[in-house]
């Protein structure tokens, strides 16, 4: 699922949030799972971001279309055109209006040798930063 609100939270130990709207099946998903990980794209990206956006896509062979891997420690997707990767074990779990605070102990971090730009998103469009 495409996500910008994550965030760091803390560094010792490392802890990082994602907020994660009640509605999406992703909610079920990472609250079953307890494992989960955070790939921060870089802008060739883009059609990735757009497609794990979409509402209703099919949940069976949504990542056909996009380069990945699996996580060394969790065995969560990590994308290929990324500035760095994230793996996360769930330590703290806020109920926040719509959205659920997902909080995650870090367990593994890897950052691109040569990360290029990376994908924003702005007044609703995406693009990328230098
Ligand atoms: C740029 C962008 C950022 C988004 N950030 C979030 C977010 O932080 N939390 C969230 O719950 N949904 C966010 N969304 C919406 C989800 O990506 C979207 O609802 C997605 O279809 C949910 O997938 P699912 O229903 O298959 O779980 C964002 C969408 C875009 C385009």
């Amino acid at each position: 699922m495409t996500a910008n609100s994550f965030a760091s939270v803390s560094l010792e130990p490392p802890l990082v949030l994602v907020c994660v709207e009640r509605e999406t099946r992703f909610h079920g998903a990472i609250l079953e799972a307890g494992e989960w990980a955070v790939s921060i794209l870089a802008a060739p990206a883009r059609g990735a971001a757009q497609w794990l956006a979409t509402r209703g896509r099919p949940l069976v062979g949504q990542l056909d279309p996009v380069p990945h891997r699996r996580g060394p420690v969790t065995g969560a997707a990590l994308l290929d055109d990324s500035l760095a990767w994230l793996e996360m074990r769930t330590t703290a779990v806020h109920p926040a209006g719509d959205h659920t605070v997902v909080v995650g102990e870090v367990v593994a971090l890897e950052v691109a040798l040569d990360p290029g730009d990376a994908l924003t998103h702005y007044r609703g469009a995406f693009g990328r930063l230098p």
